[in-house]
């Protein structure tokens, strides 16, 4: 069988293709396998310290595959069957590394829920985001009702989830579902860009940046707060810290280590 998901490396950027044109990227339970073992091995990897996800210029995943849906039938039989699947896209949020998806055409139901699991999204201007299951007859499954909402808000969430609306890629920009729209022919290299500036910060100090900020996502203020305070002082026994603040006096650019 073809190989539906390409792994490669740029410096210390690692970089992730869902190559699966003949059904819009529909994000079969191999191909979730294959992304998630693929990032997973660069969140392990020393060498890498940003990673890319990112589709085609046509789809960048039109969703979870229907035709793996269609022949499930009920509750235990559904509970058994997508758990599985849907834990590659907890898999994708728990990642310690900043993954950012380069997003062009569509990104729709599972393939939103994919792109807002990662921390950034670079968008093509020909995006489009979107939670349509309603459309067939079932709802988001993995995060969508809880990530678009905290994202856009409750009023917008809804009538994307209940009608099956669909954000245009500068509609996605204006609400804070993507980092930049930028022309088709360059949002695969803007996305290497903003991962190549991030691979240049001390690990470390990204690493427990990313874990705050998610944090606050999933936490009360006070509870968020003392998170990132524990996160803080303890970047203070890192030696990017001591080389960073002695860099910034000796007006040099700071060589970071990643200890
Ligand atoms: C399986 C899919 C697919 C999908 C497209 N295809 N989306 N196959 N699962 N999610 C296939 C089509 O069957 C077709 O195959 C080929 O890709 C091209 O699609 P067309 O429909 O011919 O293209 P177009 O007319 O341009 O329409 C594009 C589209 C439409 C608007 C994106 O394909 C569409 O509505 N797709 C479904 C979107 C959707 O409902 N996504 C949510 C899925 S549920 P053939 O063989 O005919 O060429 C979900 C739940 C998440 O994501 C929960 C996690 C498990």
């Amino acid at each position: 069988m073809a190989q539906e998901v390409l792994v490669e490396t740029d410096g210390s950027v690692g970089i992730v293709t869902i190559d699966r044109p003949q059904a819009l990227n529909a994000l079969s339970l191999r191909v979730m396998e294959d992304v998630t073992a693929a990032l997973g091995g660069f969140d392990l990897n020393p060498a890498i310290h940003a990673m890319v996800l990112a589709g085609s210029p046509r789809a960048f995943a039109a969703g979870a595959d229907i035709a793996d849906m269609k022949s499930i039938s009920g509750a235990p039989a559904a509970d058994k069957a997508l758990a599985h699947h849907l834990s590659h896209w907890d898999a994708i949020g728990l990642l310690k590394k900043p993954v950012i998806a380069a997003v062009s055409g569509f990104a729709l139901g599972g393939g939103c829920e994919l792109a807002m699991a990662c921390d950034m999204i670079v968008a093509s201007e020909t995006s489009f985001f979107g939670q349509p299951e309603v459309l067939i007859g079932v709802m988001a499954g993995a995060g969508g009702t809880q990530r678009l909402t905290k994202i856009v808000g409750k009023a917008l969430s809804m009538e994307m989830h209940l009608t099956g609306r669909r954000l245009t890629a500068r509609e996605a920009l204006a609400l804070g579902v993507v980092n930049r729209v930028v022309p088709i022919e360059s949002y695969l290299s803007e996305a290497k860009k903003l991962a190549h500036q991030i691979a240049a910060q001390p690990p470390l100090a990204v690493q427990a940046a990313k874990a705050s900020v998610r944090h606050a996502l999933d936490s009360s203020l006070s509870e968020g707060l003392l998170f990132e305070r524990q996160s803080f002082f303890r970047l203070f026994d890192t030696q990017d810290q001591k080389e960073g603040m002695k860099a910034f006096f000796e007006k040099r650019k700071p060589i970071w280590t990643g200890q």
